[in-house]
């Protein structure tokens, strides 16, 4: 996809007059750090340089018009700034309504409508944050077209996750749209959820690629049990702090877990506070190893994370262990885990480049053999947030 491809649609669907804006907003991929950011941890994700790409033009009425290159039979749908309802909505216009809402909730609503047209190269519904790249994208383009320049992007990363949560009804943490509005070429983004101080750590890594792959197991979080994983954490934070002065599970040390675990007196409960913790834990350690250029480290910490995310989050799916487990074996692999929310969507490793061609071959082979399907390969590397773009 390109934004020229995007712009040709542009004037084809919504006609060429009056200025048009261009932008992009990356997915990503996030390399440890999972269920974390809700939990006031640390998250490690890079942005990628695959997302949406957008044009959008001002309108003079309170019309929205939108066009998506990636569902063509949908042909242009529209809607008002008049009809946005919290909850109600669905398919992919739902995220740029859900932004309109949420401008309008933060005290910049909009004087008219717009029309839209995007295209993606990112795989939708892979755990690659597809959704948080059109958030940022709508909420780049909207500060830009309506002059809401007081707002940082911090200030839009905060809208986009605004807009997921009480919009789309999806409680995600931030770590998404952090990522996707902030990253930064060849860099992964450290950051802190509780204080939302972040980092760039240099991903530097010489002789590797960083592997994403997909299951193809369609990650759908809104419904899933993702919301019920937040709320498991939220009780046994609770039980805790009868004992403990602790703000989240990510103030909390690891020593203070094995102490007082017992007094979650659920042993679910217990098994998702302490992925939180230990995760968290791992994330710390990731960061020391990574700028120790001790990639075996960093490789075990991302293998931990999966075994963990497997047993005691329990957000795996047999897909996503196979392509794992099967790396694990592979000599030359560094660190492979699934990667994002879960309940399928993709894993994340980083491979020697010597090995990369026996790394896909294995995968491919081992689960065309179990699933009867074949994952694809996406090589990546880290790159910009959301921004305008010259087209
Ligand atoms: C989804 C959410 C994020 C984060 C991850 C799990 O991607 O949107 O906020 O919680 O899952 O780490």
């Amino acid at each position: 996809m390109t934004i020229q491809e995007v712009l040709t649609k542009f004037h084809e669907v919504f006609g060429d007059e009056g200025s048009i804006g261009t932008f992009f907003a990356p997915g990503r991929v996030n390399l440890i750090g999972e269920h974390t950011d809700y939990n006031g941890g640390h998250v490690f994700p890079c942005a990628l340089t695959l997302g949406i790409y957008g044009a959008m033009r001002k309108r003079d009425d309170r019309f929205l018009r939108f066009y998506s290159l990636d569902f063509p039979d949908e042909g242009i749908t529209s809607s008002s700034l008049d009809e946005l309802k919290p909850l109600q909505d669905k398919g992919w216009t739902a995220y740029p309504k859900g932004v309109v809402w949420a401008f309008d909730r933060r005290g910049f609503p909009l004087p008219t409508g717009f029309d839209l047209v995007i295209g993606g190269d990112i795989p939708i519904g892979s755990g690659l944050s597809s959704s948080a790249a059109l958030e940022m994208l709508t909420g780049v383009a909207l500060r830009a077209l309506f002059g809401f320049d007081e707002l940082s992007m911090k200030n839009l990363v905060g809208i986009g996750q605004f807009a997921e949560n009480d919009y789309l009804g999806m409680q995600c943490g931030i770590m998404d749209q952090f990522a996707s509005g902030m990253g930064k070429a060849g860099c992964a983004i450290y950051l802190d959820t509780a204080r939302l101080v972040h980092t760039y750590a240099p991903l530097d890594l010489e002789d590797s690629t960083l592997v994403i792959t997909n299951t193809k197991v369609k990650h759908e979080l809104i419904g899933s049990p993702y919301n019920e994983r937040r709320e498991a954490c939220a009780l046994a934070l609770k039980r805790f702090q009868n004992s403990l002065k602790i703000s989240s599970l990510g103030a909390m040390t690891t020593d203070q877990f094995e102490s007082y675990k017992d007094t979650l007196h659920d042993p679910i409960l217990v098994k998702r506070a302490r992925h939180a913790v230990y995760e968290n834990f791992r994330t710390i350690q990731a960061l020391s190893a990574l700028q120790a250029g001790n990639m075996d480290r960093f490789g075990e910490l991302m293998n931990a994370s999966h075994v963990s995310l497997r047993d005691d989050y329990e957000v795996s799916c047999p897909e996503l262990d196979l392509l794992a487990e099967t790396a694990w074996e592979i000599p030359g692999v560094i660190g492979s885990r699934m990667t994002g929310g879960g309940f399928g969507g993709c894993t994340v490793s980083i491979v020697k480049n010597d090995s990369l061609a026996q790394f896909k071959e294995a995968l491919t082979s081992a689960y065309q053999k179990k699933f009867d399907k074949c994952p694809e390969f996406y090589v990546v590397t880290p790159g910009d947030g959301a921004r305008a773009i010259e087209a």
